[in-house]
């Protein structure tokens, strides 16, 4: 078995895919809570849903690339110094943030898709995508569908920013608390 020095990083591609996702993915988060604040009446709150939804079709996206990436790619060993239920518990929220990666545009888009016309609130014939027309999911239109499903969005989203905190604090921790050997944020530079 070939030996992971401490040094070796993550592969180019996945540096680059973690980075610009966790980029997109924090603004995803802050600007979904900031839409659902305006009011009904502001314009601009279905211009921005329309953006939050292309986004987070082009998030979807590049999860399924990441995932084939990760699936073909080797990832640097934990460092051996790090306590077995840090490793643990790095490793449970590393699935648990691929699953909302997933999940979230999955559960945007069944909601979207459900949502029965309004009177003075656009009709959703389609998702928005950068100039391309993504058609709805067969499902039927539906309030409480749409209801259940954007509540189900809102709190894996809640969860999603939780166990980002909790993330970047372990990242935070092997690199500034711990011995230089556990530094693992220098494999993802
Ligand atoms: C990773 C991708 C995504 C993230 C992190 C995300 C996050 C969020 C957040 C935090 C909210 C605010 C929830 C609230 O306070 O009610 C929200 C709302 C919403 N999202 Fe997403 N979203 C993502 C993808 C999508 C996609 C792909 C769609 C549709 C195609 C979508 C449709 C919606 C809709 C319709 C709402 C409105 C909820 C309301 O009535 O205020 N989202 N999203
Ligand atoms: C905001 C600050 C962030 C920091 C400091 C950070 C740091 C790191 C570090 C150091 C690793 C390597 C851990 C190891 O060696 O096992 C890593 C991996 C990972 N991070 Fe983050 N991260 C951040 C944000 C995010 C966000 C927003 C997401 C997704 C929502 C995310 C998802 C992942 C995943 C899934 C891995 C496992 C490797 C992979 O498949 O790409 N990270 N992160």
């Amino acid at each position: 078995m070939a030996h992971s020095q401490s040094h070796d990083k993550f592969p180019a591609p996945m540096r680059v895919l973690h980075w610009s996702m966790a980029f997109l993915l924090i603004g995803m988060l802050a600007f979904g809570l900031y839409i659902h604040e305006l009011p009904l009446e502001d314009p601009s709150k279905f211009l921005l849903y329309e953006w939050h939804r292309a986004f987070g079709v082009l998030a979807f996206a590049l999860v399924i690339v990441r995932l084939a990436v990760r699936l073909n790619a080797s990832a640097p060993a934990v460092p051996q110094g790090i306590a077995w239920y840090e490793r643990r518990a790095a490793k449970v929220a590393q699935i648990l943030l691929y699953a909302a990666m997933l999940g979230m545009p999955l559960l945007g888009y069944i909601a979207s898709s459900a949502v029965p016309e309004f009177p003075g609130v656009p009709p959703l014939n389609a998702i928005w995508f950068f100039g391309l027309d993504l058609p709805l999911l067969p499902v039927e239109k539906n309030y409480d569908t749409t209801k259940v499903f954007i509540t189900i969005h809102k709190y894996v989203g809640y969860a999603m920013i939780a166990v980002i905190a909790a993330h970047a604090a372990g990242a935070l921790k092997h690199r500034f608390l711990d011995k230089p050997e556990n530094d693992v944020l220098s494999k993802m530079l």
